[in-house]
C-alpha cells in the first residue's frame, strides 16, 4: 500500500502550510487516518461485522434449534429468514432516522439492538419469542448497513473514502468467516444458544464506542449547526481547512434547498444516480454471492466432499477466509485503480468462475450417472472448488466492497440517507429472493444452468456498468453531485 491506513502521530506542518493554516492545527494529509478517524473505522468495523455475523451464524445454529424447539418446515425457514426481512425493514427506517437523529445516533440504536436481540435469542424459552429476537437482530443489521458505511463515507477525506467503505465489507466478511468458525467450534455440542447469543458483546462494544465516536459534520451542517461542525471537522481531520471544507458542504446544501421528502428521491433529476445504487445492490446479489455463503457446504457435497468434517472445513478456509483475504486487495486499490476497473474486472473473473463451476458439474453428473458415488473429491471436485474460491476472490475485490462504496458516495445529500435506504433494502430484498430460491431452481433446471444462469447476469452487469456507472474515485462527494447536475 502506497500510504498507511493509520498514522498514530500526526506530521509536524511543512513551513508553506503554516501560513495558510489557522496557528496550532498541524497538517494531515489526506491520506492519514488520524485518532478519530480511527474511532470512525471501528464503528464501521464493528457494525459490518456483526452484519456478517448474523448472516453467517444461522446455518451452524439451525440443527440444535431444530432439536430444542422441533420446527415445523415452514418454521425452520421463518428463523431463517425473518433476519433478512428484520433487516429489509431495518433499512428503510433507517434512512429516515439517520436524517433526523444524525448518523452517530442512528448506529447507537443499531448497537442496542444487536444486544437485545442477540440476547433475546439466546434466552428463548420458544419459538414465537426466537423469531422476536431474529427480527429485532434483523432490523439492527438493517439500520447499521445503511447508517454505518453513510457515516464512513461523510467522515473520511475523499482520497481514503474508498478505503473505509471498503473496510465496512471487510468486517461484513470477517463476521461471515466468525461465525463459520464459532458454528463449526460448537457444533458438536449443539449450543446454539450461545452461537445466537455470542453477538451481544460486540453489539454491546459498538454501542460504547459510537458513544464516544464523533459526529458528521457534514450532518451537522444539514441540521443547522455550524459551530459544532466546524469544531468536529478540526477534532476529526487537523489541518483541514475547516472554513473552505464547510463553505463547500453550505454550497451544496444551499443548491440542494431543503430535505427532500421520500416523492422527491424519485425525481427525474436523480434518476440516474437512483438507477445506478439499485441496479448495483441487485446485480450484487443475483451475481450468486449469497447462493454460494449460504449454500456452500450443499455445493461441496455434491462436488464429492462426502463427510460433513470436509465440508466444513473446505466452506470455512476455500470460503471464508479467502473472502476475508480478498476483500484486502480492494481496501488497497479502491482509492488508486477506480471503482470502474475493479468492478468490471472482478465480474470478468466471476463469469469465467461461474461458467467453470456449470462445465465441472456436467461432468460430475455424467460420473455418478455412471459409476458408484465417489469415495471423496474426484477432478470435477476439486475444479469446482477452486473456481468457486476463484470466484469468491473476484466478488471480494470488486461487486462486495466496491457496490457498498457507489452506493454511498453517489447520492447528494438531501436524499442521501433515503436512497441509500432504499438501494440497501433493494440489496437486502434481492438476497432474500436469490437465497430463498436457490435449491429450487437447481431443482428445476439443474447445477449447471444455475451456475450459468449466475454467469449470464455477470455478463448482463458488465455492459451495465461499463455503458452506465461513472468513475468516482478521488472526488468529493460535492463533486460527484455536480455530474447528475451536468447531465439533466
Ligand atoms: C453482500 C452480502 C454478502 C457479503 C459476502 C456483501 O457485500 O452485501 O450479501 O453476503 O458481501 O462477503
Amino acid at each position: 500500500m502506497r500510504s498507511p491506513l493509520i498514522s498514530p502521530a500526526v506530521p509536524a506542518a511543512p513551513a508553506s502550510a503554516d501560513r495558510l493554516l489557522p496557528p496550532l492545527q498541524p497538517r494531515v494529509p489526506e491520506q492519514h487516518v488520524t485518532p478519530w478517524l480511527a474511532v470512525v473505522l471501528v464503528v464501521v468495523l464493528f457494525s459490518g461485522g456483526l452484519f456478517g455475523y448474523d448472516q453467517g451464524v444461522i446455518s451452524g445454529a439451525l440443527h440444535g434449534i431444530k432439536r430444542t424447539f422441533s420446527l415445523s418446515p415452514l418454521l425452520i425457514e421463518v428463523v431463517t429468514s425473518w433476519v433478512t426481512l428484520g433487516a429489509l425493514i431495518g433499512a428503510l427506517v433507517s434512512g429516515e432516522l439517520a436524517d433526523r437523529m444524525g448518523r452517530k445516533r442512528t448506529v447507537l440504536i443499531a448497537g442496542a439492538m444487536f444486544t437485545v436481540g442477540a440476547l433475546v435469542q439466546a434466552l428463548a424459552p420458544d419459538t414465537l419469542v426466537l423469531v422476536a429476537g431474529r427480527l429485532i437482530i434483523g432490523a439492527g443489521v438493517g439500520v447499521a448497513a445503511v447508517a454505518a458505511p453513510l457515516y464512513a463515507a461523510e467522515l473520511a477525506p475523499s482520497a481514503l473514502r474508498g478505503r473505509f467503505v471498503s473496510a465496512y465489507q471487510l468486517a461484513i466478511t470477517i463476521g461471515i468467516f466468525l461465525a463459520y468458525l464459532i458454528d463449526a467450534w460448537l457444533s458438536k455440542t449443539d449450543s446454539w444458544r450461545i452461537m445466537l447469543g455470542a453477538a451481544a458483546v460486540p453489539g454491546v462494544l459498538l454501542f460504547l464506542v459510537a458513544l464516544v465516536a464523533p459526529q458528521s459534520p457534514r450532518w451537522l451542517m444539514m441540521v443547522g449547526r455550524k459551530a459544532d461542525a466546524a469544531a468536529e471537522l478540526a477534532r476529526v481531520r487537523p489541518g483541514v481547512n475547516v472554513q473552505s471544507h464547510l463553505g463547500s458542504i453550505e454550497k451544496t446544501l444551499r443548491d440542494e434547498g431543503h430535505k427532500a421528502s421520500w416523492r422527491e428521491v424519485f425525481d427525474r433529476q436523480w434518476r440516474r444516480p437512483l438507477l445506478i445504487g439499485v441496479g448495483l445492490a441487485v446485480f450484487q446479489q443475483i451475481t450468486g454471492i449469497n447462493a454460494i455463503i449460504y449454500y456452500a457446504d450443499q455445493i461441496f457435497a455434491s462436488a464429492g466432499f462426502v463427510t460433513q468434517t470436509s465440508q466444513t472445513t473446505v466452506t470455512t478456509w476455500a470460503i471464508g477466509a479467502v473472502n476475508v483475504l480478498a476483500t484486502l486487495i480492494a481496501i488497497a486499490y479502491i482509492d488508486r485503480l477506480g471503482r470502474r476497473k475493479l468492478l468490471l474486472t472482478g465480474l470478468v473473473g466471476m463469469a469465467a468462475s461461474l461458467v467453470t463451476v456449470g462445465i465441472a458439474f456436467e461432468f460430475i453428473k455424467a460420473a455418478s450417472a455412471g459409476t458408484a458415488a465417489a469415495s471423496g473429491p474426484t477432478i470435477p471436485g476439486i475444479v469446482t472448488l477452486c473456481a468457486l474460491v476463484c470466484f469468491i476472490i473476484c466478488f471480494a475485490f470488486s461487486m462486495g466492497p466496491v457496490v457498498w462504496t457507489v452506493i454511498n458516495e453517489i447520492f447528494p445529500g438531501h436524499i442521501r440517507g433515503r436512497a441509500v435506504a432504499i438501494a440497501t433494502a433493494v440489496n437486502w430484498g434481492a438476497a432474500f429472493l436469490v437465497s430463498q430460491f436457490f435449491l429450487t431452481v437447481i431443482g428445476t433446471i439443474g447445477n449447471s444452468l444455475t451456475f450459468w444462469l449466475f454467469a449470464l447476469f455477470c455478463v448482463v452487469a458488465w455492459v451495465w456498468i461499463y455503458f452506465r456507472v461513472p468513475e468516482t474515485k478521488g472526488q468529493s462527494l460535492e463533486q460527484i453531485q455536480q455530474l447528475w447536475l451536468a447531465k439533466t
